[in-house]
């Protein structure tokens, strides 16, 4: 089962919300009851394992923060600041907002221990359509919005190692192919085994740290000697000031900081697993506050190192950052090298993504949230006499005899929700360009870690005397609660539209919310209540699922 899985294990523990029974707050609708016996999920996999140390937790959240963002978005911060002194400070601000995020989420984590990260807090402290609201933007928007992102980025770094410089004039389309197919694999190699995903990212890791490590020596050394193997290194910075051409226009510095804030992005996936931590209240505030300045600071210097080599206009016409960097270095092998790094990292940050993303369809599923084959694990089907669940499980059948049995671990996941997952990832990148998506991302993201924040703050307010074994500077989420209210506000202005879709998307969830919750108690209701037929249960479920 689960259990075995990689060191640790950080499956059982994304699953359900539901299965975090006694907290009193998290429903048990005839829904999820029903998916429970029906879906082969025995008891035992659900098992809560308290397995996760501090240094299980320093490198989920590690492998999850440093993904795209770092080889790619400088472009994007650049061109809206205007200077490279700028930029740093962008990435500098970023990063405090995104720690000060972080360690007011410690803080939740610690009062609130249960799975599910800003579902549990929101439902809790604002109530369940708060926490509703959460889970429908992020399994809608967020998620497939970010793993799209990632994708592109995939795609854009692996067409450029193939085929090296031409790479920046082909259509964005073969991009986007790579970026499918990759997408592909990832959700196949998830929904094949769990196991071997976490496998994958636990060597991606080091290779992520290692190349940052490698960009930054790199940058300094040829800072130092002006040494490079394909001609002159860039000297802009010594000749033109850092600031020359610093924008201030303040919605610009706006748009670089989201930019910034999506490279950061990930500080609060540990949250989703604290129920599985031994010892939450000490190790997750010692997560946060060993991850995100080690982060901070290898982005910054990363970036540093990227001006040290590359003119700045130079920076700014590519998504490719990094590959420019190591071509004007070690001339074409290092561009390829560096390539190839990039978008193995980017599959990493895409595998872990995938990962949570899938669990947390899977818990929508199992809340009743979502319809019910979101939350059923492994190939088959058990509703009865239906011909396509007929059809589907003679297929099944037919794989697991080929591959091997079910019990050992094969399409022992949550499949549909993965599929689900990448049918909305694939919608994303079809209709999505990569600065677009981040501001789309962005706005949406923050309107939710605000939220959740302010939250802490009412918390505060409401219950002084809750047990709080991490307890943050008061100033910290104030801090982080007016930044990003600051930053949404400039994103209303600045890119309306972008704004008004995210603002359709929560809405649309609140009569969804109201039919779906509806749905489950009346069903609870039934069933408590003795009333219920066969017929009459079975046509509803046809009929809501
Ligand atoms: N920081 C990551 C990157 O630069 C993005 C992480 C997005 N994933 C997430 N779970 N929020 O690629």
């Amino acid at each position: 089962t689960f259990s075995t899985a990689s060191n640790f294990d950080y499956t059982a523990n994304l699953f359900p919300l539901s299965s975090s029974a006694g907290n009193g707050y998290a429903p048990l609708g005839a829904p999820t009851s029903a998916a429970h016996q029906a879906g082969g999920l025995g008891g035992t996999s659900l098992e809560k394992h308290k397995t996760l140390t501090y240094l299980n937790g320093l490198s989920l959240i590690i492998g999850l923060i440093i993904g795209s963002g770092i080889f790619s978005s400088p472009s994007q911060v650049n061109m809206n600041v205007g200077s490279p002194g700028a930029a740093v400070i962008v990435w500098v601000i970023a990063g405090i907002l995104a720690w000060t995020g972080a360690a007011s989420y410690a803080e939740l984590g610690g009062a609130i221990p249960l799975n599910g990260g800003p579902q549990a807090y929101l439902s809790k402290i604002l109530g369940e359509l708060a926490g509703f609201l959460f889970t429908w933007v992020a399994v809608l928007v967020l998620k497939p919005g970010s793993a799209a992102i990632i994708s592109i980025i995939m795609g854009e770094y692996l067409v450029r190692a193939a085929i090296g410089a031409e790479a920046e004039t082909v259509s964005p389309w073969i991009n986007k192919a790579v970026a499918i197919v990759g997408l592909s694999i990832i959700t196949f190699i998830n929904a094949l085994s769990t196991r071997l995903g976490t496998r994958i990212n636990d060597w991606l890791m080091f290779l992520k740290f290692i190349a940052l490590t490698g960009v930054t020596v790199v940058g300094v050394v040829v800072a130092l000697t002006g040494f490079s193997f394909s001609g002159s290194a860039n000297s802009d910075w010594k000749t033109h000031s850092w600031f020359e051409g610093t924008s201030t226009d303040i919605s610009k510095w706006a748009v670089a900081i989201y930019a910034g804030l999506w490279a950061y992005d990930g500080w609060d996936n540990t949250n989703y697993v604290v129920g599985e931590f031994r010892n939450p209240g000490r190790d997750l505030p010692r997560v946060i506050h060993t991850a995100m300045p080690l982060v901070i600071t290898s982005y910054v210097l990363a970036n540093v190192a990227y001006f040290f080599v590359l003119p700045m206009a130079a920076i700014n016409t590519t998504n490719t950052v990094a590959v420019m960097f190591g071509g004007k270095v070690f001339g074409p092998i290092g561009a390829l090298v560096l390539a190839l790094i990039v978008s193995a990292s980017c599959f990493g940050a895409l595998n872990s993504q995938t990962f949570t993303s899938s669990r947390l369809v899977y818990a929508a599923g199992k809340e009743g949230y979502f319809p019910a084959l979101f939350g059923r694990i492994g190939l088959h089907s058990t509703e009865p006499g239906l011909s396509a669940t007929r059809t589907r499980n003679w297929f099944s059948k037919r794989l697991h005899n080929m591959l091997g049995d079910e019990e050992a671990g094969l399409f022992f996941t949550p499949v549909n929700a993965l599929c689900l997952n990448a049918a909305l990832t694939l919608a994303y990148i079809l209709v999505g360009e990569f600065g677009e998506l981040i501001t789309f991302y962005g706005v949406a993201g923050y309107t939710f870690y605000f939220l959740t924040v302010l939250g802490l703050i009412i918390l505060r307010v409401r219950e002084p005397n809750l047990e709080r074994p991490y307890k943050t500077w008061i100033t910290t989420p104030i801090i982080f609660c007016c930044v990003s209210l600051f930053l949404l506000s400039r994103a209303v202005f600045a890119q309306p539209l972008k704004t008004l879709i995210v603002i359709a998307f929560v809405l649309i969830g609140i009569p969804v919310y109201f039919w779906r919750i509806h749905g489950r108690d009346q069903v609870t209701k039934r069933e408590v209540g003795g009333l219920d037929s066969k017929s009459g249960w079975k046509f509803w479920k046809r009929w809501r699922n």
